[in-house]
């Protein structure tokens, strides 16, 4: 049997690892923490760090293939190890280009891939001159994820929430809505791709609050999004599974936000609401077997389950019973140990007929449903 190893052992690794049980595959996971989301659900965990060259080349010998389940693994033992043969889905290359937004950005640039104007800047001292750019989002080059590598900038007031490190510099866009659409590249280069979905944020956390499936957009909308996210997975080069974050701005324009080279948070409904997974698809192109088919099969929304205001230590969930009472609600807990403020925590899909139907029920699951600390 095939032996595949996964970087990162969060929620994204537990439900690959879900889904790993229906295939014939080995599963190795390597995390720091041994009580991490996948440590109890893959065949051989092993403990080291993510970020560490010799603890991810070490890990990369014992297994036949590798993927990953988080950007922020060591790019330069993925190098060494492709270069002695091994098969790393995605291609390291492509994931050095993602790993550091400044790269990503002038990527989208050469590839003229439509993306909000930008421009590089060093520290934050630098953000001085160009005062007359903002309003912008101001985003980290490197090690930023859940909205933390992101501050909007709306005027030279606050230039004292400038980062301090390279970053990206970039136009603030007037959403209209924002948009992420999963495809998939498999070994041979074929591609299949998601219908896109919509995404509703919370402002002050900036994390993904609601999102529903399939996106209503108009037909023309849709065809732009598509192509523009095939061309950028096949400029890639690299099999894989993408998610691609756009913005549809107020004057129409489809643009590029960002990239994932992985399964991803707005793709969790795909496993209600689509006939294969993006996790089931992941395995598919990892395996080298037929890609799987992206039909929706209901309209979806998904809540993420997220740590109370104010709460912090074991976790403990508010409202479980009556959710599950709820018809066509699917709940998803990560299995970590210790909440706090703002933590990803786990996930609710709600299948629906139409979109006053589902924003009805994940309102009542939002009321009722809290991720608190025991008391
Ligand atoms: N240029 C922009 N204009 C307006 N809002 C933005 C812009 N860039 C990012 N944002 C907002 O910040 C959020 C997080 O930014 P993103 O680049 O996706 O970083 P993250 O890696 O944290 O997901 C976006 O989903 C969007 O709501
Ligand atoms: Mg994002």
């Amino acid at each position: 049997m095939k032996k595949v190893g996964i970087l990162g052992g969060g929620q994204l690794g537990r439900m690959l690892l879900q889904e790993a049980a229906n295939f014939p595959v080995d599963t190795w996971v390597m995390e720091n923490d041994p009580n991490c989301p996948a440590a109890h659900l893959c065949q051989h965990f092993v403990l080291g760090d993510i970020r560490n060259y010799d603890d991810v080349y070490r890990f990369g010998k014992q297994v036949d293939a590798l993927t990953i389940e988080i950007e922020s693994v060591n790019i330069e033992a993925l190098e060494q190890l492709e270069r002695e043969g091994l098969n790393i889905i995605p291609r390291p290359a492509a994931l050095r280009i993602i790993q550091d937004k400044i790269e990503q950005k002038a990527f989208y640039q050469q590839h003229q891939l439509p993306t909000a104007s930008f421009v590089v800047v060093q520290n934050r001292a630098a953000v001085n001159d160009l005062v007359s750019f903002l309003p912008a989002a101001m985003k980290l080059g490197k090690g930023g994820y859940d909205g933390k590598g992101v501050q909007l900038l709306e005027s030279a007031a606050d230039i004292d929430k400038a980062f301090d490190a390279p970053s990206v510099l970039e136009k603030k866009v007037d959403i209209e809505k924002e948009l992420a659409i999963l495809v998939a590249v498999n070994q041979k280069g074929q591609t299949a791709i998601y219908p896109p979905v919509e995404m509703v944020f919370d402002p002050y956390l900036n994390l993904l609050d609601y999102q529903i499936a399939p996106a209503d957009i108009q037909q023309k909308i849709l065809w732009r999004v598509e192509a523009i996210a095939l061309t950028l997975a096949k400029a890639l080069q690299s099999p894989g599974l993408f998610a691609v974050e756009l913005f549809l701005d107020r004057n129409g324009d489809v643009l590029v936000n960002e990239t994932a080279p992985r399964v991803h948070n707005s793709g969790h409904h795909t496993i209600e609401a689509q006939v294969c997974s993006q996790y089931e698809m992941l395995w598919r192109i990892l395996l080298d077997l037929p890609l799987g088919n992206t039909t929706g099969l209901h309209p979806s929304c998904l809540v993420n389950l997220i740590g109370e205001p104010g709460q912090s230590g074991p976790v403990a969930y508010e409202g479980l019973a009556e959710v599950l009472n709820m018809e066509a609600v699917y709940i998803h807990l990560y299995g970590k140990a210790e909440t706090k403020p703002g933590r990803k925590m786990g996930h609710v899909t709600i299948l629906g007929k139409d979109r006053v139907d589902l924003v009805y029920k994940a309102n009542i699951v939002k009321r009722t449903l809290k991720v608190i600390a025991q008391s």
